[in-house]
């Protein structure tokens, strides 16, 4: 896939032990050529795990992208009114994240970057991780489904024996998702 100019906002949420399966798919995009404008949630880029230290990671992303990530409200709201993005890739999103983003609520960095986005009418992909995608976040999954202008990363349940209500995104599908949606299409199928 040739991304060559296209403007992509990459944002990363704080489903910890996705995001290691994450940056090699930031990396892919950043090869097929696409200016990669790299976004945090305040807690990814506070929050050291044991899946990794917050300022590793903000070195890797930075050094792969070649751009300061953008961490605060103040820095994402500008994405709007200076139409700095084609796309924004939300990977991996929370169950938190999502459920503000169905509901209008915009209090983070990655709700700002979403908000101001959509204002242009431009896509969103979102590559769900949460383990209450068939519980609580069930719904706010669907009304996101309903929603202009935003697009699945193909999903599916992670362990359906431990974790029977836990969604995640196939997360080798972002690129053709990513593709699909530049055009206006949801990637299919999307639930695999
Ligand atoms: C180690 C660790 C792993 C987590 N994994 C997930 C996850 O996979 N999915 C999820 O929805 N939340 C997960 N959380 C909880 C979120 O980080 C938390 O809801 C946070 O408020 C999300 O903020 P954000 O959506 O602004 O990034 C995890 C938290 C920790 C500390």
């Amino acid at each position: 896939m040739d991304l060559s100019n296209v403007k992509i906002g990459f944002a990363l949420t704080g489903s910890f032990c996705t995001i290691p399966e994450v940056i090699p798919q930031l990396e892919l995009i950043v090869h097929a050529g696409a200016k990669v404008i790299p976004i945090m949630s305040e807690i990814v880029y506070k929050t050291d795990t044991r899946f990794g230290k917050a300022l590793e990671l903000i070195w890797r992303v930075e050094d792969i992208t070649g751009g300061k990530i953008i961490h605060t409200i103040s820095d994402a709201e500008p994405i709007g009114p200076k139409r700095m993005l084609d796309i924004l890739v939300v990977a991996p999103c929370t169950g938190n994240t999502l459920s503000k983003l169905a509901n209008g609520i915009n209090d983070s960095t990655v709700t700002m970057a979403t908000k101001a986005h959509l204002r242009n009418l431009k896509p969103v992909v979102i590559a769900v991780s949460t383990n209450d995608g068939l519980g609580a976040n069930a719904k706010n999954l669907a009304l996101l489904h309903a929603s202009k202008n935003i697009y699945l990363v193909p999903y599916r349940q992670d362990d359906h024996d431990k974790k029977p209500n836990s969604l995640v995104a196939k997360i080798d599908l972002l690129i053709p998702a990513l593709s699909a949606a530049l055009l206006g299409e949801q990637l299919q199928p999307v639930l695999i």
